[in-house]
């Protein structure tokens, strides 16, 4: 995440999107939820984002890119909502949206514009709250986080980490534990509902765990040209939902020589190539088959996450 102060009340914000390279589901909790054991890692496809403070207490979004609400749904304004209660703030705000991550595609785009906009709602209002570090400002953040969705607090840090609990409970993986990818990303232009994706856990749920340390020790010994065993336990459920997305998934593996993966509960496709070269070649393939929208992407470590272009 990136957040960089433009001016006294202005604040340009990069949110990374996201893969799961392993997603094991533990058991399903008495709330609903299910516990999971997952690796989530950033990747540069980023949601770009100007908030601005203005005069007045209404927050208006404009947004342009992908489809996403500009009303009191969208997980930026809740995310400010969330944070002016929490502080006992409130001012207006004017978000100008660049929306580069497809939503309901498993990539976390909407957590990721969240946690975002919490972290720019602290920069613009430092001094009300108690501390300007970084880590202070995530340890403050983060029970905000958590209650906008499972997914957010992740993307306070980002990088490379286990994600257990509802998906809250974040540890960070070191620099040196973090692989570092060439992905081929494919957005099948399909959203998938989540909660529906985790209803159709059927048998899964009582199917032979895997092994998330034995998953680590793959990571480690991954290079850029060796995939590790991703895996994904909504995959079943996702294919038998859209079963035309697992023929989809399926064609595309067969075509390009690359096994495509569910990235959370889907509909994103991504693959891992051995350098950009192959990733136009892999594009140009996916192109000629229709298969959706493709972004050429690489892992995005949590230090120095510039952005990076092809
Ligand atoms: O937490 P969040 O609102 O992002 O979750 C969306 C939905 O995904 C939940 O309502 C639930 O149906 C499902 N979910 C789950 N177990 C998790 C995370 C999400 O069942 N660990």
């Amino acid at each position: 995440m990136r957040v960089e102060r433009l001016s006294h009340d202005r604040v340009r914000v990069l949110a990374p999107a996201k893969l799961n390279l392993y997603l094991e589901i533990l058991f399903k909790r008495a709330d609903g939820y299910h516990e999971l054991e997952t690796v989530m890692h950033s990747i540069d496809l980023s949601d770009e984002f100007v908030v601005e403070r203005t005069a007045g207490s209404g927050i208006e979004i404009a947004i342009r890119g992908y489809p996403a609400p500009v009303d009191g749904s969208n997980l930026i304004a809740k995310a400010a909502e969330r944070y002016f209660l929490v502080f006992h703030r409130r001012f207006g705000l004017k978000i100008d949206l660049q929306k580069n991550i497809p939503a309901g595609a498993g990539l976390g785009g909407g957590s990721a514009d969240a946690a975002g906009m919490l972290l720019a709602l602290h920069t613009l209002d430092s001094p009300a709250t108690t501390s300007n570090s970084r880590s202070d400002a995530i340890a403050a953040l983060t029970p905000i986080a958590e209650e906008i969705g499972s997914d957010v607090p992740f993307f306070l840090t980002g990088g490379t980490a286990i994600a257990r609990g509802r998906g809250e409970k974040i540890e960070a993986l070191s620099s040196e534990q973090s692989p570092n990818f060439t992905f081929v990303v494919v957005f099948p232009r399909v959203q998938s509902p989540t909660p529906l994706i985790y209803k159709s856990l059927t048998s899964d749920l009582t199917e032979h765990k895997r092994d998330l340390h034995r998953f680590l020790s793959s990571l480690d010994s991954a290079t850029d040209r060796r995939a590790p065993p991703f895996w994904n336990r909504l995959a079943a459920p996702f294919r038998r939902v859209f079963p035309e997305l697992a023929r989809l998934q399926d064609s595309i593996s067969n075509e390009t020589g690359r096994a495509f993966h569910v990235s959370g509960s889907g509909s994103a496709l991504y693959a891992v190539v051995a350098d950009a070269q192959e990733g136009e070649r892999v594009r140009t393939k996916l192109q000629a088959m229709a298969a959706g929208d493709i972004f050429l992407t690489r892992s995005l470590p949590r230090q120095g996450n510039e952005p990076r272009s092809w």
